[in-house]
């Protein structure tokens, strides 16, 4: 499976924040916004990556990330022209996709929680259909909402309904296979102007070809739309770390336990940075053998 990371968009609900730089290059406490998203695809074994975004921010995310050798990861990046929708994801990267199966995740969704890089490495085994997950929110009405009968069929898919039938939101990582393609090609334009990620989803819905996991209470959801939900984030990731000692998001990290990189390799990254909160937890992991 490949993966598609979709960091586009104008970001105007967070300006001055974003008024010269992409939000998904923003802080979240220690790391660049797009870390916690790359780090959802890299745990869920997927190596070859298509970074989307603007015009204006693709040599930035190129300057950050280059061609992911150094994380044994491969990244390709293609430019958005307009924020057309998220489904567009499929028809910019179809050369990249191939005949591959393929993940997209939003470049500002972040994801914690025990046993989620299991879930997330067995949902990248899909070779057919499509498989969301769902996380329950107070505020719905924000988000593409699904409705579950007793058997975990999605019965409806909305987006941003005015009257939600649930408060079971679709966060922003969706594994599909091949045919998503074909599909977002015949996507019409939503009442907002948008090719929709839940038109789609629906698409499968219909043909019976979907899959949905709910996330429990276990798992955090956080997205970063607002001001608010940003300084949020960012104190969530500084009281996990400081309470565990162990980082989110490390991109080193989970290449090395990955298997992508070696000791010699995550030695070599830390060395240069060895004066950071961040070079001396990759060398504290080199000291104790990948150890926790
Ligand atoms: O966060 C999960 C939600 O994401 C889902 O529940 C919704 O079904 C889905 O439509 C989406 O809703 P949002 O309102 O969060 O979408 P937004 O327009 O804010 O875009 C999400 C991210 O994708 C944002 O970082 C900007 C980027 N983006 C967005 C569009 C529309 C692009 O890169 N290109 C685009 O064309």
């Amino acid at each position: 499976m490949k993966g598609i990371i979709l960091a586009g968009g104008l970001g105007t609900r967070l300006y001055p924040l974003t008024k010269s730089i992409s939000k998904q290059l923003l802080p979240i406490y220690d790391k660049p916004m797009i870390y916690y998203s790359l780090s959802v695809l890299m745990l869920a074994g997927i190596r070859e990556v298509l970074i989307i975004t603007t015009s204006r921010d693709i040599q930035i995310f190129q300057d950050l990330l280059g061609d992911g050798s150094h994380l044994g990861m491969s990244f390709d990046y293609k430019v958005q022209e307009e924020p057309n929708g998220l489904a567009q994801a499929f028809i910019i990267g179809e050369d990249f996709i191939g005949s591959s199966s393929v993940a997209l995740i939003l470049g500002d969704n972040l994801f914690y929680g025990s046993d989620f890089g299991n879930k997330v490495y067995n949902s990248a085994k899909l070779t057919t259909g499509c498989k969301i997950f769902g996380c329950f929110v107070n505020d719905p009405k924000n988000y593409g909402v699904v409705e579950v009968d007793d058997s975990n069929n999605v019965t409806s898919i909305e987006e941003k309904p005015e009257e939600p039938k649930s408060s079971l939101a679709v966060p922003g990582l969706y594994f599909f296979d091949n045919k998503v393609v074909k599909i977002a090609k015949q996507v019409q334009p939503s009442k907002r102007g948008e090719l929709e990620i839940t038109s789609i989803i629906e698409a499968y819905m219909n043909s019976r070809d979907l899959k949905i996991e709910v996330l429990g209470r276990g798992l955090t959801w956080l997205d970063t739309g607002t001001h608010e939900s940003l300084l949020e984030a960012s104190n969530f990731v500084e009281t996990v770390q400081k309470r565990q000692g162990l980082f989110i998001a490390c991109l080193e990290e989970i290449a090395y336990r990955r298997g992508y990189i070696n000791e010699r390799d995550l030695y070599h990254i830390a060395q240069p940075i060895c004066s950071t909160a961040y070079g001396q937890y990759l060398l504290d992991i080199v000291r104790k053998g990948g150890r926790l």
